[in-house]
């Protein structure tokens, strides 16, 4: 009676644990917040877990592929806009292009979006 039924899950199980966090994307809970003590200029895990969370139900009807693709808005990737330009056009939006967001977003909240775009690799 070799126990290979257990040889194979063992591998298979750990796989999966591990890649969790990973394929969590939006539709998981953000991890639990983490302080980015050390200076930190990417997003963290969970900064980059909440962004993801606030474009799939703010900025997915229009941009695709969080940011990574263009739709009915442009691709955010490589945007030439600076964090701070980022950051005036979600807040005000561009009237006949897209909604602003002041109303819907804290500042804190735009904030970490117009981090997270700059963070994008085009
Ligand atoms: C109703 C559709 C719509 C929604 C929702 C929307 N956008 Fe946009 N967005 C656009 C369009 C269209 C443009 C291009 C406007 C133009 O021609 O300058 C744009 C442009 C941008 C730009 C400028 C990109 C560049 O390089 O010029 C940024 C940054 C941006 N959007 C971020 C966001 C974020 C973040 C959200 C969610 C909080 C969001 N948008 C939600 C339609 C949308």
């Amino acid at each position: 009676m070799p126990p290979f039924p257990v040889r194979l899950a063992l591998p298979v199980l750990v796989c999966a644990v591990l890649s969790v966090p990973c394929l969590a994307g939006a539709a998981e809970n953000p991890p639990p917040e983490q302080k980015a003590a050390a200076a930190a200029p990417a997003v963290s895990a969970a900064e980059a877990a909440e962004a993801k969370q606030i474009f799939a139900a703010q900025c997915g009807w229009c941009h695709g592929s969080y940011g990574m693709t263009a739709d009915k808005g442009p691709k955010l990737a490589g945007t030439a806009m600076t964090e701070q330009e980022v950051e005036e056009r979600i807040r005000h939006g561009k009237p006949g292009y897209m909604p602003a967001f002041h109303r819907f977003l804290n500042d804190q909240q735009i904030a970490l979006m117009a981090k997270y775009i700059k963070s994008l690799k085009p």
